[in-house]
Parts: C-alpha cells; structure tokens; sequence
C-alpha cells in the first residue's frame, strides 16, 4: 500500500490496486512510439476495441486530444516535444492510478524522451511498442501531406526528414505495419497486453 504520511488524512484515501478491485483489470501504459504515419494511432485504436470487448477500459492520448487541447501551445522543437511528453506521461500517470489502461500514440523520438516518460508512469506500468514501419512507407502514405511540405522545406524539423528518430533500443514489442495484415499486429498486440492487465482468478 502507497502511504503519503505527509498529510495523514490521504492514508484513508483509496489505493490504485482498490480501484483495479473495482474494474476487474490492472492498469498499465502501453506507449507506442514511431514516425508520423507509422500507424502508432490506428493500432491504439485497434487496442483499445479489442480491450473493451473483452470487458476492459482503457483511454487513448493521442496529437488529436492532446496536441489540440492541454498542449496547443507547444510546437515541434525538442524542447517542446520534451514537454509536450512530460505532460502526457503526468497526466497518464494519473489515469494508470485510476487503474485504466492508457495507450499514448506519440511520435516521442529520443531515448531522453522516452526515458522521462517511462520515469514519470514507473517503469513496472510501461510497456513500449515500437512501431518500425520504414520511413518510406510512412511517407508514401502521408495521410496528412505533411511529409510533401517537410520536404518541400514548408515544415522544419519534421521527424524523419529534417528532425531525429532515434529507434528504441529494448522495445517490449516492434511491429511494422507495413510487413503485416493490421489484425495479425493487433493479436500479437493483445497477447502482451492481455497478460499485463488480467487479474489473477
Ligand atoms: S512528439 O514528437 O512531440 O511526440 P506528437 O506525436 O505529439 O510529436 O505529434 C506528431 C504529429 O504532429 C505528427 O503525426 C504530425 O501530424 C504533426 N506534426 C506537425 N509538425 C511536425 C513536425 N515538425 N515533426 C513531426 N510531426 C509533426
């Protein structure tokens, strides 16, 4: 049991693993990362179907709810993309504490990056997914036409193009969407996941 002895008022406050209890799940981050385009947000998508029809909740963080909402005022320097991380792994650690599995879709591109949020969420709650679909593949799909404009110079510090990815060196899990059918991905997916967040019978 966590005990916050500073104020001891908050010993009587409910414990994640109550809240689990609740839910009939444990919670963990699962914590895709990979070139825009990649298919970081169609796999999470995926997931987060496959979860909640077998009965689990989970919450997506995604650029659409968060680099539109909580983090509009960052852009795309490594300063700003530190913070934007630093902020989506505070506020996915509280819903890890909530005891919902939370899936983040972010391109997050260094070691230093990743490492911060896997320090904020505890390690034991991280589960990394490397998604390693080759940067040719991402660019020939440009579902945004933002690698045209990156490399047309409209676009600076576009990852892959004119801003570092540095490749995760001791993913949990890597999947190039391009080398196999999405179902195959997801069920390899959910094998990891499924172990993580089942409660023992
Ligand atoms: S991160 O680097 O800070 O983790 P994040 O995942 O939030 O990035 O946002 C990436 C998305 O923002 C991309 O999929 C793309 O749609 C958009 N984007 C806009 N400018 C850039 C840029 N310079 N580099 C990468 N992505 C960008």
């Amino acid at each position: 049991m966590e005990q916050n002895h500073i104020y001891p008022i908050y010993d009587r406050m409910l414990q994640r693993a109550d809240r689990e209890r609740l839910l009939g799940q444990r919670a963990v981050m699962i914590w895709f990362t990979g070139l825009s385009g990649s298919g970081k947000s169609t796999l999470a998508l995926a997931l987060e179907r496959e979860l909640y029809a077998r009965g689990f909740l989970s919450r997506i963080l995604d650029g659409d709810n968060i680099r539109h909402g909580i983090n509009k005022n960052l852009g795309f320097s490594e300063e700003d993309r530190f913070e934007n991380i630093r902020r989506i792994a505070e506020v996915s650690k509280l819903f890890v504490d909530t005891g919902i599995i939370t899936i983040a879709a972010f391109i997050s591109p260094t070691h230093r990056i990743r490492a911060a949020a896997a320090e904020i969420i505890g390690r034991e709650n991280f589960v990394e997914v490397y998604v390693n679909t080759p940067l040719e593949v991402c660019e020939a799909r440009d579902v945004k036409g933002l690698y045209k404009k990156a490399r047309r110079g409209e676009i600076r510090e576009f990852t892959g193009i004119s801003s570092v990815f540095e490749a995760p060196e001791h993913p949990d899990l890597v999947i190039d969407t391009s080398a196999a059918p999405l179902e195959e991905s997801v069920r390899r997916l959910l094998e990891v996941v499924l172990q993580r967040v089942s409660l023992p019978e």
